[in-house]
């Protein structure tokens, strides 16, 4: 074999042959299975989205009615994990909490048997029904706050918002999460999908692997730029300032962070979908000044860069709906977690069915055949 060329990033390198979802970066589409999101966010629900990522197929109304009450059976802590998220110090940052207690969840959870679909499904159903809780549930505990148990009745958004806060939440919050969690329910192989299937080539469980990726997400460069697009917001000030805030920034070489993709080169499809999300929820709400800054930054930067193909992605807006539902900044990186679980699960299964260690080469550019300099 030739010698190899290194490609930094893997950037363009296929991983894996995949039929979960689909991206057109110059065009801007994004589809799960073949339909699309904008389709998928109006019409349909977070559970009935990650059935279709898991499986291949929209669920019917059977399927759909138990697989929902499969996921509000699945989805009590047992107690031992409970305990270890309450003994976790207040400090941690939530997403270091949730790779810790996916971890965790599968130290108490029946062993996974690989060998076996059925343990396989339950496992990946049973982390996509408690991701959710595992979060509300550190959100309590570093808050000072008793833990609330989840209900099995609710939907994965309402029982979330139930989980946080022990109240009944109103059916717009509900909603506009719900929408949310379909619009990260999934995205190709971005680094965290393809962390979770390097773990899952080692045989792993799905508890292991998406513990995983949820390390790989948290990262600035990936799912962590959400709530770095608000402080950044925070910063800038007013809307007379942006122009001057981003040639400060530019001339400092530093990146604005929810603006640019790997793989889009046009205005990431769900950064449309959330913005589209954010006004309803301000004309319900009232609006925010971010709103007005974030506009205009859009304007300013994409003058700028828009000709290289840097246009606002998913992080953008999604920092402002989650702030208007209340949620803590730093929460926003693990929503989008609990809802790429279903991701990664569908990712995890589809690398066992034809499963191959993840074993790259690398490019040796070091010394070799030293002489140790006691000899
Ligand atoms: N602001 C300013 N310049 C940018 C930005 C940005 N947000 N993104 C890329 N560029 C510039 C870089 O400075 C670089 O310029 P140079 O060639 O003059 O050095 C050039 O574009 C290429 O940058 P890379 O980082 O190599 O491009 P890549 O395609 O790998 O970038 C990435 C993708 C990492 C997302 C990048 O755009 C970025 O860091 N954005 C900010 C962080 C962010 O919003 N991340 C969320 C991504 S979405 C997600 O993961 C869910």
């Amino acid at each position: 074999m030739s010698n190899p060329e290194l490609v930094p990033g893997l950037a363009g390198i296929p991983a894996a042959e995949s039929s979960i979802s689909f991206i057109d970066g110059q065009a801007g589409v994004l589809e799960y299975r073949g339909y699309k999101i904008e389709d998928l966010s109006a019409n349909s629900t977070y559970e009935e989205v990650a059935w279709l990522l898991l499986y291949g197929e929209l669920p019917t109304a059977d399927e759909l009615s138990a697989f929902e009450a499969d996921l509000g059976r699945l989805r009590e802590l047992p107690e031992a994990l409970v305990k270890m998220i309450q003994a976790m110090p207040a400090t941690a940052h939530p997403m270091q909490a949730l790779q810790a207690s996916l971890a965790g969840l599968g130290m108490v959870s029946p062993k996974t048997n690989l060998r076996d679909a059925a343990s396989k499904d339950e496992a990946c159903r049973r982390v996509i029904a408690c991701t959710p809780v595992l979060v509300a549930a550190f959100e309590r505990v570093r808050a000072g706050k008793d833990y609330v148990a989840p209900k099995a009745e609710l939907s994965t958004a309402a029982n979330f918002l139930w989980c946080l806060d022990g109240e009944s939440p109103d059916d717009v919050a509900v909603r506009t999460l719900d929408c949310a969690l379909i619009l990260h329910a999934e995205h190709t192989m971005n680094a965290s999908t393809f962390a979770c299937r390097v773990v899952a080539s080692t045989e792993n469980d799905p508890y292991t692997s998406c513990s995983g990726a949820v390390g790989a997400l948290f990262g600035p460069l990936h799912g962590g730029a959400n709530e770095r697009v608000l402080k950044q917001l925070a910063t800038i000030g007013s809307v007379d300032e942006v122009e001057a805030w981003y040639d400060a920034k530019s001339a400092n070489k530093q990146k604005v962070m929810g603006f640019g993709h790997r793989v889009y080169k046009t205005k990431d499809p769900r950064a449309n979908n959330l913005q589209t999300l954010a006004t309803e929820l301000f004309q319900t709400l009232g609006s925010t000044p971010k709103y007005d800054l974030a506009l205009k930054l859009e304007e300013v930067v994409t003058a700028r860069l828009g000709d290289r193909g840097i246009y606002p992605n998913v992080d953008f807006f999604s920092g402002l709906v989650y702030e208007k539902l209340g949620l803590d900044t730093d929460v926003f990186t693990p929503i989008f977690a609990m809802a790429r679980v279903a991701g990664y699960c569908a990712h995890y299964l589809e690398q066992h069915l034809d499963n191959k260690l993840f074993r790259p080469g690398q490019i040796y550019a070091g010394q070799r055949d030293r002489a140790l300099p006691r000899s």
